[in-house]
């Protein structure tokens, strides 16, 4: 198995250092910050990059750096929008086979990992990509082990031990289990953290190349995401500058805005104080375990995402996000999870606050399953 030959190299999204894109690498070897992954892919047009034939988030493959043949796929991506309100769409990430948008970077991670000869795969989790690694290590048939908050809610962590990974628990949050495995770790494991690894991003931004589709060759003007690690956000971005180097689309944007809950809002407080770096968030809590992320290292390029997009950062509290979780599944039907249900309790402020316009096409992402958090 090899990378796609479009892929050129890593480059850090902080000091813009260049690093070989076909050796095992998880950060910059300068700085320590993320790395994005740069792909030659020329001016081709959508046509030659989408393939209608395949129903996952592969059918844009000569747009990514692992060739659709090679993937380690249980048939991700590619889930639904669904109308909610009057210009106003849920894109159902609860689809994916983990139950959310996880399986989209583990696909991508895994495939990647496997393609440069990683051995055991590790991560910390707040619950999601846990499940979407283990699912994803077991198609590969490489092992896994991840480490999660202890009060992570039992569904997630059966659902790692269901497809054969080792579970640790760590009291606090996820970033005491990041260090937890930092400390145990076997010198041949590789690390498939949120943004110190660099292909989940390239999964991600699969979500960005639906919507262009999903709205006939356009984009909506507003998208709004629940923020933790960042790399929805910072995938979709990603895939949008493509399309503009591509000729698809123009200078303009989705306006992007980062939802986070009051409990744990690093990236709304560096929005709101003008800052670059996100500081880290003491005491988060959040029962949105997704958004419980209290020192994303790419929370600098979640910001450089919402700045150039004009968009904005919203914390909702967390009795907001419980009511409007149980609001909109039980107005439409759609599976949402606490997340979902801040985007939801953001996009009713927005609205109220005029911040949203007549005019606008809003997607809303329900990035994953309700039935976990039980
Ligand atoms: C359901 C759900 N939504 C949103 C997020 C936040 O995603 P990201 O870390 O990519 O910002 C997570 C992360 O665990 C999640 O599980």
């Amino acid at each position: 198995m090899s990378l796609a030959p479009s892929l050129k190299t890593l480059t850090c999204f902080d000091c813009g250092n260049e690093q070989d894109a076909h050796r095992l690498t998880t950060v910059c070897s300068v700085c320590a910050m993320p790395l994005r992954v740069d792909l030659d892919l020329g001016t081709m047009a959508p046509a030659e990059v989408i393939d209608p034939t395949i129903q996952s988030m592969w059918r844009y493959g000569a747009a990514l750096p692992i060739r659709p043949e090679d993937a380690i796929t249980l048939v991700e991506g590619w889930t639904p929008i669904l109308e909610v309100a009057d210009s106003v769409w849920v894109k159902d990430e609860s689809r994916n086979p983990t139950g959310s948008f996880k399986s989209r970077g583990m696909s991508m991670a895994v495939s990647a990992a496997v393609a440069l000869g990683a051995g055991r795969l590790v991560a910390p989790s707040a619950g999601n990509a846990a499940g979407a690694l283990a699912a994803y290590g077991a198609a590969a048939g490489v092992g896994v082990v991840v480490a999660m908050p202890a009060d992570t809610p039992r569904a997630f962590i059966d659902e790692c031990k269901h497809y054969g990974a080792k579970v640790h628990l760590v009291d606090g949050t996820i970033s005491d289990a990041g260090r937890f495995l930092a400390e145990n770790r076997h010198p041949t494991d590789f690390d498939i953290s949120t943004l110190k690894e660099p292909y989940r991003v390239e999964g991600k931004k699969t979500m960005g190349y639906e919507l262009y589709e999903q709205f006939d060759g356009s984009l909506p003007e507003v998208v709004i995401y629940p923020t933790g690690g960042g790399t929805g956000l910072v995938g979709m971005w990603k895939a949008w500058n493509e399309m503009e180097s591509m000729g698809w689309i123009g200078p303009e944007r989705p306006r992007l805005v980062s939802v986070q809950t009051a409990g744990c809002a690093p990236v709304v407080k560096a929005f709101e104080s003008g800052a670059k770096y996100t500081e880290p968030w003491p005491n988060a809590v959040t029962s949105a375990f997704g958004l419980r992320v209290p020192g994303p290292i790419g929370g600098f390029i979640c910001l450089q995402a919402l700045r150039e997009t004009n968009g904005t950062a919203v914390a909702v509290p967390e009795e907001d996000m419980k009511a409007q979780t149980s609001a909109l599944a039980a107005a439409t039907g759609i599976d949402i999870c606490p997340e979902g249900g801040a985007v939801w309790a953001a996009y009713l402020r927005l609205q109220k606050q005029n911040w949203l316009t007549a005019d606008d096409r809003v997607v809303l992402f329900n990035t994953g399953t309700g039935l976990k958090y039980r």
